[in-house]
């Protein structure tokens, strides 16, 4: 299983120091087959040492250069980050990212060799336009995305369940992951509203090879809970 913690804007650089030295000692008891990820805001990136991988949330697709509050490669290799989020649905939808620039940063950060978790979601009045719009409205998401590298992760989260509490059904995590699957064979997360409380149920799913978590997240307690539940 793949377990993702997505901070957002919440932590400081100091509250995350503390946050992975706790999760560092916690993760002594891994699974091997297991895989840890934090995204902290971009001023707590670091170098940190554990079996978890750090990635950023966000960078613009550019070695350095003229990108007003923006970063680029070279402050991500200055700490070694290989690994980032592309396409979550809050910078689609409040940076407004639209698919040809999520597509432009992904194939950025493919040619450097980066993991990527891409994520994809459809708006509620999608979801209750039936399974029909929503295979649409994902496949949409796919556009000049290549699946084939080897490198990607694939995070469903449907925006309604993103920060509301309320998770899709195991159902219907079920018939979108096996739809999404039979259209790419890379592994794929969900996410939205993902807590200790559902993590089994969510995770004992076929075609969840993972989750992406951000609320549940900010609390070390409440994340290793997830990882070992
Ligand atoms: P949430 O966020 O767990 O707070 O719903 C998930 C995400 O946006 O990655």
């Amino acid at each position: 299983m793949i377990y993702a913690a997505n901070f957002k804007t919440n932590h400081t650089r100091t509250t995350t120091r503390a946050y992975i030295e706790a999760l560092s000692e916690k993760l002594v008891k891994k699974k091997v087959e297991d895989r840890v990820f934090v995204f902290p805001p971009l001023t707590a990136l670091d170098r940190f040492e554990g079996d978890f991988t750090i990635g950023t949330q966000n960078a613009y697709p550019t070695q350095n250069g003229a990108y007003t509050g923006e970063i680029g490669l070279e402050q991500l290799n200055e700490f070694d980050i290989t690994t980032i989020l592309i396409g979550h649905s809050e910078r689609r939808e409040h940076m407004h990212e639209d698919q040809q620039t999520v597509a432009k940063k992904y194939h950025f950060f493919m040619e450097q060799g980066f993991e990527i978790i891409y994520c994809i979601g459809e708006p509620l009045e999608v979801r209750e336009s039936g399974d029909d719009a929503v295979a649409k409205y994902l496949l949409a998401q796919f556009k000049g995305i290549d699946l084939s590298y080897e490198k990607v992760i694939v995070a469903y989260e449907p925006i309604w369940a993103i920060g509301t509490g309320r998770s899709a059904t195991v159902e219907e995590i079920a018939s979108t992951h096996a739809m999404l699957k039979s259209n790419m064979d890379r592994p794929l997360l969900y996410g939205g509203s993902v807590k200790p409380a559902n993590i089994k149920e969510i995770t004992a799913i076929d075609g969840v090879d993972g989750v992406l978590v951000g609320s549940a997240s900010l609390d070390v307690e409440s994340f290793s809970q997830m990882i070992f539940c």
